[in-house]
């Protein structure tokens, strides 16, 4: 079954411990941690700080995705504040498979990303040296933006690489999901969903979390069902 990972970009950072708390309650697996550098990506967000802080208030798994510009000096500082999977994009870095082992060695989970332009034949190389490979379904940069379709059939090709080849691989989407497309996106067969703005400007982030889970799960029963 596809996990969900709420994006804490969208949600009120003046309450950060309790809307963490929120999506928790409401079945989140992981919480997932958007770094924006000003550089990379035209917008500048959080960084290890925050993470620390996030880290005292939730046992979740802590995503950290950093959209930021030689992202191999800036990682440890997020591994050190609490991350448990650290993702840099393979834009951003010309030493990336230093990068993967920098942060394998570090402790934490490596995922690579790719934005919706970038194509899945620069994971080549790369792919059976990652924990995860994080899609981008919309530019990065801002929460609630619309989701690009083409970023599906991506996701399949990927699904059918990773399974074709025998890995472990998952595959984790972000961006522009929100109850409407859900499903669709799990029907893709990724392993992690990232939503942000559909779940944190719902006005009920644990009752909309508790909904986005349940719509997963009915997705992995119907697929268990037509194996
Ligand atoms: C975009 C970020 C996403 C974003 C998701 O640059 O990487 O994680 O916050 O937000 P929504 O779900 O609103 O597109
Ligand atoms: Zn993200």
């Amino acid at each position: 079954m596809a996990v969900l990972a709420p994006s804490i970009l969208s949600a009120d950072f003046a309450r950060l411990g309790a809307e963490i708390k929120e999506v928790e309650a409401g079945g989140a697996a992981l919480v997932h941690v958007d770094v924006m550098d000003g550089h990379f990506v035209p917008n500048l967000t959080l960084g290890p700080a925050v993470t620390r802080a996030v880290r005292k208030v939730t046992q979740l798994p802590l995503d950290c995705h950093l959209m930021v510009e030689r992202p191999d000096r800036v990682f440890p500082a997020f591994v050190e504040a609490g991350a448990d999977m650290v993702s840099v994009h393979v834009e951003a870095d010309v030493h990336l498979h230093r990068t993967v082992q920098a942060i394998r060695a570090a402790g934490a989970k490596a995922g690579v990303v790719l934005n919706p332009a970038t194509p899945l034949s620069t994971l080549e190389e790369i792919l059976p040296a990652v924990d995860y490979v994080l899609l981008m379904s919309v530019n990065p940069g801002f929460g609630g933006q619309a989701l690009i379709p083409s970023v599906l059939g991506k996701a399949r090709r990927l699904r059918e690489w990773i399974d074709r080849l025998g890995l472990t691989v998952r595959i984790e989407i972000d961006g522009g999901v929100d109850l409407d497309n859900l499903v669709e996106v799990a029907e893709t067969g990724v392993d992690v969903i990232v939503a942000g703005s559909a779940v944190f400007g719902s006005g009920d982030p644990r009752a909309t979390a508790a909904r986005m889970v349940r719509a997963l799960a009915e997705v992995a029963e119907r697929g268990a069902r037509r194996t």
